[in-house]
């Protein structure tokens, strides 16, 4: 079936079901399509606690769909493939995190959002890669905190706050690949370019170093949605991009003047791209899959999420 007619059933069938289409940003082109909102993790969230739709289809991957599943438990959460899954909410289970909370019993814990609702259900802080930063700041400094999984998030949030972080040693196969080298060598060509970096990026620790040191201007560091947000408010006209490159469409749609180059040009999340225009169809008319989550995991990774969407 072409396009066309997908996007046209999907709408269609959309509408009949009460349903609303929620796309992160590193979604196919032809997914904006059909999406009623497209934002990054945290958007998403605050889109699917809001909505007065009786469906989320959501085109993302599953931590993400298992997040609306717990802040909004009277709706029906579909993702149309199992198989979107997340690499580094992989790294770590939630019997890591329970023996690492052990070995540090009088710990705040702060977990990202990329984590299974059972690891967010041990935690008292969840957060996303916009507000990473406020969450650990509204901790009281004077308690420990463990923060996963992402070590190169966590990274930047200990050089950005000055708190001392216990941090996991997890990363996102996409984001780890990112090398210092990868972004001389773009910087080389393209000496006029602004630089904006996902805090997941295996380069972050090297490039804060060398902001330091005066030796690198010009960087910002950005959840997905702050990078749109960034190319459209800066005078630039030129940016390296440091993520999954699916948000370059995103960008060109929202400002096509402008010119991004990416810093790795596969660096391509396998997980994200199993949505397709075909199985978001079948999600709508079977009602397929159903992300569901336990009540008593529901009710505490509910209450970390509720922590986090307070601070911000
Ligand atoms: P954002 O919350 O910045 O969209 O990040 C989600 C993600 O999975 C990045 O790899
Ligand atoms: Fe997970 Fe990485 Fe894909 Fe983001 S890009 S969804 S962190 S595997």
């Amino acid at each position: 079936m072409i396009n066309t007619d997908l996007r046209q059933q999907i709408i269609a069938l959309k509408q009949q079901r009460q349903a609303v289409i929620l796309a992160h940003n590193y979604q196919r082109p032809e997914i904006y399509d059909v999406a009623d909102f497209i934002g990054d993790s945290l958007e998403l969230s605050r889109q699917a606690a809001t909505t007065t739709a009786a469906v989320i289809v959501f085109c993302g991957v599953h931590f993400m769909a298992e997040t609306a599943a717990i802040v909004c438990p009277d709706k029906t959460v579909l993702l149309p493939d199992l198989g979107a899954g997340c690499s580094l909410a992989e790294s770590i289970t939630v019997d890591q995190l329970r023996a690492w909370k052990a070995e540090h019993p009088q710990a705040v814990v702060v977990m990202y959002v990329n984590t299974s609702a059972e690891v967010k259900a041990e935690a008292d802080y969840c957060c996303t890669s916009s507000n990473a930063v406020k969450v650990v700041q509204a901790i009281p400094a004077n308690r420990e905190i463990l923060f996963g999984p992402d070590m190169f998030l966590g990274a930047y949030v200990q050089r950005q706050t000055g708190r001392p972080l216990h941090i996991w040693p997890g990363e996102c196969h996409v984001h780890a690949g990112f090398r210092q080298e990868h972004l001389t060598a773009i910087q080389q060509r393209h000496p006029r370019a602004e630089i904006i970096l996902h805090p997941e990026c295996g380069c972050i620790s090297q490039c804060l170093y060398m902001m330091d040191q005066q030796q690198l201007t010009n960087v910002k560091v950005l959840s997905t949605s702050g990078m749109i947000k960034a190319v459209t408010a800066s005078p630039a006209d030129e940016f390296i991009i440091g993520t999954e490159i699916g948000i370059i469409e995103r960008m060109k749609r929202t400002v096509p003047e402008k010119k991004y180059i990416p810093l790795k040009e596969d660096a391509i999340c396998k997980y994200m791209k199993k949505i397709t225009l075909e199985n978001t169809l079948q999600a709508l008319q079977h009602m397929q899959h159903r992300i569901t989550v336990p009540d008593d995991v529901r009710r505490r990774a509910k209450l970390a999420i509720d922590r986090m969407i307070a601070i911000g």
